[in-house]
């Protein structure tokens, strides 16, 4: 790390000291180098969703997924889930592109054969080579959680278990569980914005009357309130009964530190994943889940369009505020202490997070 780098960090955990209440500086949502450190330092050391376990019912079950440039692969071995770099060990090529079931994982590039739990089975044309032995290789194991029937992985052995980082999550959505939902359907989109950017935009109800007028008339923008746990905050709203096709109930929004939401609505989970790309590009995942009940059919086709309606306003807003990030006129600003302390909370935990960097130089 350079001079330049290290005082950019200094500068930003500094401004922690000198009141909370101004945002992050610009800088952190345009630099490559933010990139690496947001990968390796916050991506890599908190758990990762990765699939549900309605996608993983029966042994040889496999999903894919790629988080902050580890792809990784989720299987059912029949006896457990594990999960796996999609790497394989003879010249890194990928076990599976997609989502699928199988006997045993093959790699896509020469062949080689992986059992179900990672030991290689056999490798084609090999037996001639000096030194080699099947027994020696298999695939390396990504430590695993699960939380209500999701499965998360993190890259770091040392880091707060699922149960610590949901605390308190699923007594207050009681009687829904999520265990009970079935997976439907994935969305992506890809923005011209920072990962922090959408993130941050998620985490305040401010913008709702001014970007959202369709969910400003579904929600009782008074009654949004805003509470924080240490690794989650938490959004919700009474549904305004009169207009919800959801049912009776409540809005429960969760967002998990570093890049998860729960969005979570009677009858209905809808996950978030937002995910860096290279050139601040973000890949935003919405997975969507519904229990096995009878005429869901008129609430899934309502839900996902009034889903999309809703993303299409935010991507909006997010790609234009990253304009207004890389146009040079602006540094930093004041949160608004009654509507953003879900915001202020994540930069605290982004703050901390690039600190600990700081602390291994
Ligand atoms: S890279 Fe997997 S078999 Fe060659
Ligand atoms: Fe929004």
């Amino acid at each position: 790390m350079n001079n330049a780098q290290l005082q950019a960090i200094e500068s930003i955990i500094k401004s922690q000291s000198e009141g909370e209440i101004l945002t992050l500086p610009a800088s952190v949502y345009q630099s490559d180098w933010f990139d690496v450190i947001d990968k390796t330092a916050v991506l890599h050391k908190s758990w990762q969703l990765v699939a549900h376990l309605s996608q993983l019912q029966h042994q040889g079950d496999y999903v894919v997924h790629e988080v902050a440039d580890q792809p990784v692969i989720v299987v059912n071995t029949g006896d457990e889930i594990k999960a796996f770099h999609n790497v394989c060990r003879h010249r890194a090529g990928p076990l599976a592109f997609e989502n699928g079931n199988a006997k045993t994982l093959m790699c896509k590039y020469h062949g080689w054969n992986y059992h179900l739990d990672g030991r290689l089975k056999s490798a084609p044309e090999m037996h001639t080579t000096q030194g080699f032995n099947v027994c020696d290789h298999r695939l390396p194991e990504i430590k695993t959680a699960q939380w209500q029937g999701l499965i998360f992985v993190s890259f770091d052995e040392v880091i707060p278990s699922i149960n610590e980082v949901m605390s308190g999550i699923a007594e207050n959505i009681q009687p829904i569980d999520l265990s009970q939902m079935k997976f439907y359907r994935r969305d992506e989109f890809i923005l011209d914005c920072n990962w922090k950017v959408y993130v941050e935009n998620y985490l305040e109800g401010y913008h709702l009357p001014h970007v959202h007028p369709g969910l400003s008339r579904l929600l009782d923008y008074k009654s949004y309130q805003t509470e924080l746990s240490q690794w989650h905050s938490y959004q919700y709203s009474p549904l305004d009964q009169s207009d919800s096709f959801y049912g009776q109930g409540q809005a429960h929004y969760y967002f998990v530190y570093p890049n998860t939401m729960l969005n979570i609505l009677p009858n209905r989970l809808q996950t978030n994943q937002v995910l860096p790309l290279i050139n601040n590009q973000t890949k935003v995942i919405f997975d969507y889940y519904y229990p096995n009940i009878a005429d869901i059919e008129q609430l899934i086709a309502q839900d996902q369009s009034f889903s999309d309606e809703v993303q299409d306003e935010d991507i909006m807003i997010c790609e234009a505020v990253q304009k207004g990030l890389n146009s040079g006129s602006y540094d930093r600003g004041i949160i608004c202490q009654k509507r953003e302390k879900g915001l202020q909370h994540f930069q605290q935990l982004i703050r901390r997070a690039y600190a600990s960097v700081l602390d291994k130089t």
